[in-house]
């Protein structure tokens, strides 16, 4: 052990500090408390004070006091050895007060000594064996939380990844590559972003508005694709693809999927109230569904047909501002629009990027990242 001997008298001191380097210690020797106090607040390095307690200036007993009213617990709570050759019992209450291991009375025997030293010794590996069990047991709980995170997150996003499977079919099935889904998920979360949105926000809305379309799933293919004016019996049956969605995804727990399953029916309403399914006005919308529902006629501008043309970005952002035939902009949230139109560079950018049309389906980092 490294150990702290604070004696005024310097033969007592250099008989306990050779007996102590005969019994295999290291010694730090100090003929006062100010001197050790000092030694302690500087370094503080030591497994044990082996203190005289009558000594000039500051006692023993207050330099212990001290030692133990230190902020820093390894020398708050350092084993501490009384040598006295008092034995009034004032005394010995106060130091038993202030947690000391033992006491040696003057003159010391070696076999005293040794005693003392063992009982610090084995209070010493107990409290190391008390640290290093109960960090043991702090990495297995780390341990586990951290598998419980991994558990968590894997099964929500292997829980995502089946709807979105369900999103890319509908996709397919509705002639498009995927590539669609892809841009949505971006352009969407660039709105979120300049929306001013958390990161969480923005992220949850990557993940939710690709599944808007998912109720297409089960509309059949000859409406679907259907080239020529679809009868009005067919058009309620292709407006029943919001409802639909928002019943597939409204079964899950998840909030991105809640969230899909919010935009998923409310993605047709227009802010004039002429929408479907339930012809809401203006606020009533919720506002990722009007985010959704801008991206989404743009991407549908750029993209072609089989009965129109693909527009360049300039006639689409012209047509978004201004309207045509097809697209009546009284439909958009105009604050949103307003923000679509002054960054209009950035959803060109994602087009641009994003045209490839094998994208892998299905897999969920393509349309989060
Ligand atoms: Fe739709
Ligand atoms: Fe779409």
């Amino acid at each position: 052990m490294k150990i702290l001997l604070v004696e005024d008298d310097l033969a007592t001191r250099e008989e306990v500090s050779d007996l102590l380097e005969t019994l295999g210690h290291h010694t730090v020797d100090s003929d006062c408390a100010e001197e050790a106090l000092q030694y302690i607040r500087s370094d503080g390095s030591a497994d044990l004070i082996l203190f005289d307690l009558n000594m000039p200036g500051t006692s023993g007993l207050d330099m212990i006091r001290e030692v133990r009213h230190t902020s820093t617990q390894s020398i708050s709570t350092m084993p501490a050895i009384c040598m006295t050759g008092s034995r009034d019992a004032h005394s010995v209450v106060e130091l038993l007060k202030t947690g000391i291991t033992d006491f040696l009375f003057k003159p010391l025997r070696l076999a005293d000594l040794k005693s003392s030293l063992q009982k610090v010794e084995s209070e010493i590996s107990r409290v190391r064996a008390q640290e290093s069990q109960a960090a043991a047991l702090n990495d297995k709980l780390n341990e586990k939380d951290k598998l419980l995170e991994e558990l968590s997150l894997e099964l929500s996003e292997s829980q995502t990844e089946s709807v979105l499977c369900l999103a890319y079919a509908a996709e397919y099935k509705d002639l498009g590559t995927g590539a669609h889904l892809r841009r949505i998920s971006k352009y969407a979360e660039r709105m979120a972003e300049l929306l001013g949105w958390s990161e969480e926000r923005c992220s949850s809305i990557a993940l939710a508005a690709p599944l808007h379309d998912v109720g297409k799933i089960g509309i059949p293919d000859t409406v679907l694709n259907k080239t020529g004016t679809l009868t009005s019996r067919e058009f309620n049956c292709l407006k029943s693809h919001t409802t639909l969605g928002a019943e597939i995804l409204s079964a899950s727990k998840s909030p991105v999927m809640r969230l899909g399953a919010k935009i998923a029916h409310y993605h047709h309403e227009n802010y004039d109230g002429t929408g479907y399914p339930s012809g809401l006005v203006g606020s009533q919308i919720p506002i990722e569904a009007m985010i959704t529902a801008i991206v989404d006629v743009y991407d549908a501008l750029r993209t072609s047909r089989p009965y129109k043309e693909a527009m360049d970005h300039a006639s689409a952002i012209d047509t978004m501002c201004n309207g045509d035939e097809r697209t009546d902009v009284s439909k958009f949230h105009p604050e949103l629009l307003k923000t679509f139109l002054h960054n209009h560079h950035d959803f060109g950018e994602i087009y641009r990027k994003n045209t490839v049309a094998d994208v892998p389906p299905i897999m969920l980092s393509a349309v989060a990242h």
